[in-house]
């Protein structure tokens, strides 16, 4: 991917003013800040935090502070690179399809970056994307156990889930990405079915844990 130039960076702020004028929601009680803390049967990445991390701006990705230890020995991660927030919205129209929430990153920022997934033609292995593109995110939400899941908006077209029609999925995997110009070896991604398709995946559950 290209660096961004001032330019660029314009009309994807004219892109996403765009967006946010469709939706009708507004999400606007937001969460104190949170880590999102991994744990899974790989000892290395078990217990460690997410952090996130540049993608080309305005896009980030989210890494196992496991693999920033190793690329950057003794460095701590800041509070602004593992602080995480989650809005909801304070309207209770039932006509409204408001999902719950979003997930959002470095609200201190002029354009708030929103958690995302971004689909691909190529693998069932899905980056997660945080940035100002995704609108109001991709639905995700923390079960009572404040474990992260992600609700579909709509049954699967083509199977039906051996459990029912459930629509909670918790299918986060830590694989190796290529995102434009950038190479993550432990980044965390959501497999869209079956068995993950890309490099060095590894099965994880993604918690909330207050800052
Ligand atoms: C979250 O809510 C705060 C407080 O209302 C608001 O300032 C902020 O823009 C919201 N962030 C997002 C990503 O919607
Ligand atoms: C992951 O870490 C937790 C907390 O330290 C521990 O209880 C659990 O046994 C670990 N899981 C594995 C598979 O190592
Ligand atoms: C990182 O944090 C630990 C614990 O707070 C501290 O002991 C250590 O000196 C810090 N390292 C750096 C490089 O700041």
């Amino acid at each position: 991917m290209q660096q961004f130039t001032s330019k660029m960076l314009a009309l994807l702020a004219a892109a996403f003013s765009l967006v946010a004028a469709q939706s009708d929601c507004v999400y606007d009680v937001q969460s104190a800040p949170f880590h999102l803390r991994l744990t899974g049967d790989d000892a290395r990445l078990n217990g460690t935090r997410l952090v996130s991390v540049h993608a080309g701006p305005p896009f980030r990705q989210l890494v196992s502070e496991a693999w920033l230890q190793d690329t950057y020995p003794g460095h701590n991660q800041s509070d602004i690179s593992i602080n995480f927030y989650y809005n909801t919205t304070s309207t209770n129209d039932p006509n409204s399809n408001c999902l719950p929430g979003k997930l959002h990153w470095a609200p201190e920022q002029s354009w708030p970056s929103v958690f995302g997934i971004v689909s691909s033609l190529a693998s069932n292995v899905q980056p997660i994307e945080v940035s100002p593109m995704q609108g109001d995110g991709s639905g995700v939400q923390f079960d009572e156990e404040g474990k992260l899941f992600q609700r579909a908006r709509s049954y699967s077209p083509v199977t039906q889930e051996e459990e029912g029609y459930n629509l909670n999925h918790y299918k986060w995997f830590i694989c190796a990405t290529v995102y434009g110009n950038y190479k993550y070896g432990d980044a965390l991604t959501w497999v869209a079915g079956g068995e993950p398709d890309g490099k060095n995946c590894r099965a994880v559950d993604v918690t909330r844990e207050w800052a």
